[in-house]
């Protein structure tokens, strides 16, 4: 209806000169008027041209006053001809009316103020303001004086008006031509494809967003890490069991049942079932003696080792468990191998921005015969400066199951600083040897978190935002496709 009206109007005369007063004429709201004038510009049927006008409008206080009547006017009504007295006025009247209104009808001369009683002085007012406020409401002309005496009183505000004059354009047609923008088989059918317009291509139009499945940046790091074990020849263990008992987690790894990290505070007992099935029993029995009075040239803890600690599930506290098992498997038949896992690991501990009670281990291990400290050294330098750290710095550590046990530095660019990003180590001989590993088999190992180095590379600086129920899919939508660098 609008677009008829106005194709129409500019096919007798030379041009609307004012939309909204068009608007008026047609009794059609400005508002379609000018979503049309929009989009028949924007195909060049007419051309149009800005028309900014400033007017006057009521603000809110204004528009109170244009309904209920000006303070001055309400507190001039309120006062009886006989006077009243300054707190029965004040209780008739709301405080902002009362102040406003004593003000400016004091100035008008309207009433007197005595120490305690208020008369009016002329017997009758006319609500000036009031009327003003309804004219400019009215879009009716005020004069300067009285506009600026309403601004003072910020009654009024200007407010700009925005509407077009429009022109016959470049494309004008009385009537817009309905455009195809498919080529159809009833077109081809009919043969009407001949006389058809089409609409023309927008190569400037955006492309709908994408909404396709993102990889998490722990995802992407888990796979760059995947890809450096295999490039260096590495085989993946099988990590497939969060549920793990005591003694694969610990006992196997030569650690005291009393060790603190058996603790409930720091680790998950399952309750249900809560204890494990099956191990291998004589094995179990040279953990039980080497724990017990050593063996292989140690002294062991010299503590009663108890079968019920060993058999208590646990959510695996470290992926060294499968590490521990893959050992005794190996142990059977052995022969030099390689081997890493990238999974899941568990341990009861308080969240903070660092830590969190579930999280990703990396590990990788090699055994074979020989293998020295200066090897696992120079692995880890090969691994980290696959991962662009090749600054690296060792401090000796303590691991249960290892000896001699590293912590690993890496020296941050970006952080200026040496951060601590894994641990290390040369399995001990009281957990290789009990599991039937030939004497002159070593075995290097090294693991860290894969959030460490995830948070790191992506800048992230609280692990809650990288891992768990807080994290924001948007961070995961909006990374880059690939990262450059460190
Ligand atoms: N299991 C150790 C940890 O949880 C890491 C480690 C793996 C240390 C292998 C030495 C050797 O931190």
């Amino acid at each position: 209806m609008a677009e008829e009206a106005i194709l129409g109007y500019l096919e007798k005369n030379e041009e609307i000169s004012d939309s909204g007063k068009f608007a008026e004429e047609k009794g059609i709201s400005h508002d379609e008027i000018v979503n049309v004038i929009k989009s028949l510009n924007g195909f060049r049927l007419v051309d149009a041209e800005d028309i900014k006008r400033e007017r006057w409008g009521l603000t809110k206080e204004g528009d109170k006053y244009a309904g209920a009547g000006s303070p001055e006017v309400q507190l001039f009504l309120a006062i009886p001809p006989e006077g009243i007295t300054r707190e029965e006025l004040q209780k008739k009247l709301d405080p902002s009316i009362f102040k406003i209104g004593c003000q400016q009808a004091i100035k008008n001369k309207w009433i007197e103020m005595g120490k305690s009683q208020v008369s009016r002085k002329v017997q009758h007012v006319d609500d000036r303001v009031r009327d003003l406020l309804m004219q400019i409401q009215n879009g009716e002309a005020v004069n300067a004086e009285d506009v600026d005496a309403l601004k003072r009183r910020k009654l009024i505000t200007p407010l700009i008006w925005k509407g077009y004059s429009v022109k016959k354009g470049p494309k004008y047609a009385p009537k817009r031509k309905k455009v195809a923008t498919d080529l159809t088989r009833e077109n081809l059918l009919r043969g009407d494809w001949r006389e058809l317009e089409f609409k023309e291509y927008n190569f400037l139009a955006k492309g709908q967003p994408t909404e396709g499945g993102c990889l998490h940046p722990l995802l992407k790091v888990r796979r760059q890490m995947q890809m450096i074990f295999l490039q260096m020849g590495f085989e993946e263990m099988p990590t497939n069991n969060f549920v793990e008992s005591s003694f694969w987690n610990f006992d196997a790894l030569f650690q005291p049942q009393q060790h603190p990290a058996r603790d409930s505070h720091d680790t998950f007992f399952l309750k249900e079932p809560s204890t494990t099935k099956m191990l291998p029993e004589d094995y179990v029995e040279r953990v039980k003696g080497v724990h017990e009075s050593g063996g292989y040239g140690s002294r062991g803890y010299g503590y009663e080792w108890k079968r019920e600690e060993a058999n208590k599930n646990l959510l695996r506290t470290h992926t060294t468990a499968v590490s521990s098992r893959m050992l005794y498997a190996l142990a059977q038949d052995f022969a030099p191998k390689k081997y890493y896992s990238i999974d899941r690991v568990f341990r009861n501990e308080a969240v903070d921005r660092t830590h969190l009670a579930e999280f990703h281990q990396i590990e990788g291990l090699i055994c074979d015969r020989g293998l020295t400290l200066g090897h696992l050294i120079g692995v880890l330098q090969d691994f980290f400066s696959r991962l662009g750290m090749s600054k690296l710095k060792f401090k000796p550590a303590y691991n249960p199951y290892t000896e001699p046990s590293m912590e690993i530095f890496s020296y941050h660019e970006g952080l200026e600083k040496w951060v601590e990003i894994g641990n290390s180590g040369m399995f001990r001989p009281e957990m290789l040897l009990p599991m039937g590993l030939p004497q002159d088999v070593q075995v290097i190992a090294w693991g860290l978190s894969l959030e460490r180095p995830t948070m790191i590379l992506y800048g992230i600086d609280n692990i809650r935002d990288l891992f768990g129920h807080k994290v924001d899919l948007g961070l995961i939508k909006r990374n880059p496709l690939c990262r450059i660098g460190l």
